[in-house]
């Protein structure tokens, strides 16, 4: 199976795993790095609402904690394909070294929408903006 498909797969796969009883909307992403290692993530929901983790801030946690740090895909599943937030953009870009696919999947009908993380965030901010190199 290519890249692409396995993610996908991944995805999908973990999606059943959400802790999402606030909002029954369950989410599911797969990523693999450069050093070909893939971390997948689920969104997790609070009593306190505004602490939810969405699925792709915590694929990219377990990355950083397995001490990766460049992402090469990313898939992301939900009933009905969503887009991935602005906030989880944000966070996908810092762990960018180029551009890189993003694979939007609805696992009701199967569709894939790809697109790129620079498609989801022209014009984003990045450490190469600070005054300073604090990289
Ligand atoms: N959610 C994600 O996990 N990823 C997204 O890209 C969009 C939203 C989660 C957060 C919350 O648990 C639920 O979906 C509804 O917003």
């Amino acid at each position: 199976m290519n890249i692409r498909e396995t993610l996908i797969q991944k995805a999908t796969n973990v999606r059943p795993q959400a802790y999402a009883p606030y909002s029954n909307f369950a989410v599911g992403a797969a990523l693999i790095t450069h050093d070909g290692e893939i971390f997948t993530g689920v969104n997790f929901e609070n009593a306190s609402f505004g602490l939810t983790i969405c699925a792709e801030r915590n694929a990219i946690g377990t990355m950083v904690t397995a001490a990766q740090k460049s992402i090469k895909a990313l898939a992301v599943a939900t009933e009905n394909g969503v887009s991935p937030c602005g906030a989880c953009r944000q966070v996908m870009v810092e762990f960018a070294i180029d551009d890189y696919p993003i694979y939007i999947v609805n696992t009701t009908t199967g569709a894939v929408q790809e697109t790129s993380v620079q498609q989801m965030l022209p014009l984003g901010f990045d450490s190469s903006q600070l005054p300073r190199d604090n990289g």
